[in-house]
């Protein structure tokens, strides 16, 4: 059973303060977690409280209902008395912040009890043997960074890598190599929260900065190296223009659709992550039919993690794969059964971190457990480093 629960403000990657949970067990399993926090955060997601908020009412709520009374190793009903604490449909009463951090913290003790890995303790021993391609944001801006592209995110996606840390090491290699290009081009960038070069060019540019350094790192590595976006489009959608604005450029709805598959067409795409509105379904499902047998539309503001908002994509053929957050939703068994749903459903699952990160390597575990086809965690700066070499070491069995 779990015997103790402890709550703190530790600093996240922005220098925000966000909440870190240790959960120890009567048999003296230890587990700790931090939740992230997003900058581009989506109208539907579960409710982040500030920290200090967050702790107090999960100290009064929902502390008193697993200390004592839950086993830290069945996640199903840790989770549901983080619920059942919290008594809202958003952890808006004790915080999902305090929520996600309490749920993985519960999951590592879990593990600790067992003597596993983190990824098996979720997994099961006969998961798959499958690893995650990791998406690399290289050049960015949008709400990460002032001054610098509309498009929030140009990711390498090393698709042909033969082993996970190639392709870790690939999308460093990109990175570097987009700052070379960058600086001959004249216009060298300070960079975005999560590490991506931020330089203050057009998207037009971004593309031919991208193309180049995913084609000539391809040449350099001799393996298939392809790019995706996260438009991160609701940030740029305006209701009152009733469009996507790009500066001085206002998109009508079906002008972003048609620039879109353009994109995908001309630069091959193999990934785009909100490429419209969070309330279009209709858009996406208009997109997705022109585009989705050759690149992935993935909703991420458009479906926060949540079973009915992908329940409501699935029936109206929105997209063909969704991210996972566990913050978005609140706890792990929240995340789980987003990733089933999608699973049946034929829709891919790709598992990211948040602009605001700690150290916590908790998504790199849940990729590998359910068999992700992507995890998006950033490609240099320690609080995505974290996760990347976590990735290695299991790859390696060496967790
Ligand atoms: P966020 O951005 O963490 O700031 O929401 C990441 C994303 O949009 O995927
Ligand atoms: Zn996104």
């Amino acid at each position: 059973l779990i015997s103790n629960v402890s709550l703190r403000r530790v600093l996240d990657s922005r220098g925000n303060p966000t909440v870190e949970a240790d959960v120890l067990t009567e048999s003296g399993g230890f587990g700790r977690a931090a939740a992230p926090s997003g900058a581009s955060t989506g109208e539907y997601e579960a409710i982040e409280l500030p920290p200090s908020e967050a702790i107090a009412s999960a100290r009064r709520h929902a502390i008193p209902r697993l200390v004592g009374e839950v086993h830290a190793g069945n996640q199903r009903e840790v989770d549901a008395a983080l619920r059942a604490a919290d008594g809202t449909d958003d952890f808006s009463e004790i915080g999902a912040n305090s929520a996600v951090a309490i749920s993985m913290a519960a999951a590592k003790a879990g593990a600790d009890v067992l003597g596993a890995p983190l990824y098996q303790h979720l997994g099961g021993t006969f998961r798959g043997e499958n690893f995650p391609i990791p998406l690399g944001n290289v050049v960015g801006g949008g709400e990460h960074a002032k001054e610098a592209t509309h498009i929030q995110e140009f990711l390498a996606a090393p698709v042909g890598a033969p082993s996970v840390s190639e392709a870790v090491f690939a999308n460093a290699a990109v990175h570097a190599r987009a700052s070379e290009i960058l600086d001959e081009r004249g216009t060298p960038a300070a960079k975005g929260d999560e590490g991506a070069w931020a330089p203050p060019i057009s998207d037009a540019e971004a593309f031919e900065v991208m193309d180049q350094a995913v084609s000539d790192t391809e040449d350099e590595l001799g393996f298939e190296i392809r790019f995706g976006l996260d438009m991160a489009a609701a940030e740029l959608y305006d209701e009152e223009e009733d469009g996507y604005v790009y500066g001085d450029e206002v998109k009508s709805t079906d002008e972003q659709i048609e620039y879109v598959a353009d994109l995908v067409d001309e630069y091959e795409l193999v990934y785009v992550e909100d490429p419209l509105d969070e309330n279009d379904y209709e858009g996406f499902a208009e997109l997705t039919d022109r585009v989705g047998d050759r690149t992935l539309i993935c909703g991420d503001d458009l479906f926060v993690t949540n079973v009915e908002r992908l329940q409501d994509g699935i029936d109206a053929d929105a997209a063909n794969s969704i991210l996972i957050k566990p913050n978005q939703i609140g706890t792990l068994s929240d995340a789980f059964d987003a990733i089933e749903l999608a699973n049946r459903n034929g829709y891919e699952t790709i598992i990211s971190h948040r602009s605001g990160e700690t150290e916590d390597t908790t998504i790199a575990h849940l990729a590998v457990a359910t068999d992700a086809a992507f995890i998006k965690t950033g490609t240099v700066q320690g609080e995505r480093t974290a996760k990347l070499n976590e990735l290695i070491r299991i790859a390696d069995d060496a967790v």
